[in-house]
């Protein structure tokens, strides 16, 4: 697959083939990935445990799926490896100074640039050193995102499903379930599994409702032809719900024993969604506004 194909085909899978085991290889593939994405001073402080079902004890996943938001029980049950996705603190606070200067000898950051192991030392690293917990947990926070980020395209890349599940249920209770020690941050869990399911792409809001030309509130208008490549690249395809894609739900929830309501939506508040102030202005499958749910 190529990149814009890759970013194009990732879903977020809400159901997965329990049956259908995960490569141990493709998982290793997948954290490779993660651990070549950009960090800051080169921290690597995205880290991971890999609680694959078949020897994790069902105890503790049990425990796992209670601090899960419901919401994301299905996936964590169905997806035969969960990855839990976690912050070291100590990467900033012990290790960022180690981290850093192999930029040097690597050659990755030149004295042209005001590099020098005097200015790292002297005045980079106690600035960075005096940061407080929460504003170092932000900063590596995105750091973690870009590291899932490139886990979630690889994972795509090797024909699997994925989809990030917020723990929101019992979140102080949740390190310790996981049994990480003080300075590792538990941030987010990812189902990673083979795709029982073949959605479209979803909405996403209008281009120049995102993205501004030189000042905020200036729209970048988008460009059609460059979309249009972009579809032909497979970075933009067709967008859910696509043909049959009720049926193909109502099968899969009745397969797996689920209710096979769908959720509603006032007709009304669909409508808005198709009006001009509406950030999915022209963005929307047409139809969907005269059906309601
Ligand atoms: C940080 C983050 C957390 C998310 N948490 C959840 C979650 O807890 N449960 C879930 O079903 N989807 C979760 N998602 C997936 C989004 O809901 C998803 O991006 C959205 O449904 C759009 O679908 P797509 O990912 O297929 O483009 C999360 C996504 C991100 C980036």
């Amino acid at each position: 697959m190529e990149l814009f194909d890759t970013i194009g085909t990732r879903r977020s899978v809400r159901f997965f083939k329990p049956w259908q085991e995960v490569e141990e290889w493709k998982i290793q593939m997948i954290l490779q990935s993660a651990r070549y994405a950009s960090c800051q001073g080169n921290c690597n402080s995205t880290e991971a445990i890999v609680i694959d079902k078949r020897t994790y004890p069902e105890d503790k996943f049990e425990q796992i799926v209670e601090c899960a938001s419901p919401f994301n029980e299905i996936q964590l049950r169905q997806a035969p490896v969960i990855i839990a996705w976690l912050i070291n603190m100590d990467a900033w606070y012990k290790e960022l100074i180690q981290t850093f200067q192999v930029l040097f000898p690597a050659r990755a950051i030149t004295a042209a640039h005001g590099w020098t192991f005097k200015h790292l030392t002297e005045q980079t690293y106690p600035r960075l050193m005096s940061f407080p917990k929460d504003k170092a947990e932000d900063l590596l926070r995105i750091e973690a995102g870009q590291a899932i980020a490139h886990a979630l395209l690889a994972a795509t890349e090797l024909g699997l499903g994925t989809c990030l599940l917020a723990t929101g249920r019992k979140p102080t209770e949740f390190p310790q379930v996981l049994g990480t020690p003080e300075n590792i941050v538990p941030i987010w869990l990812m189902a990673v599994g083979y795709s029982a399911e073949q959605p479209g792409q979803r909405p996403r809001k209008r281009f120049d409702r995102l993205f501004h030309s030189g000042e905020y509130g200036k729209p970048l208008k988008e460009d059609k032809d460059v979309r249009k490549e972009l579809e032909m690249e497979g970075l933009i395809q067709p967008m859910d719900p696509l043909p049959g894609r009720e049926e193909e739900l109502k099968h899969l929830c009745r397969m797996f024993g689920f209710t096979e309501d769908m959720p509603d939506m006032p007709k009304d508040k669909i409508l808005e969604m198709y009006e001009e102030d509406s950030p999915y202005y022209g963005e929307l499958p047409p139809g969907l506004e005269k059906r309601g749910v």
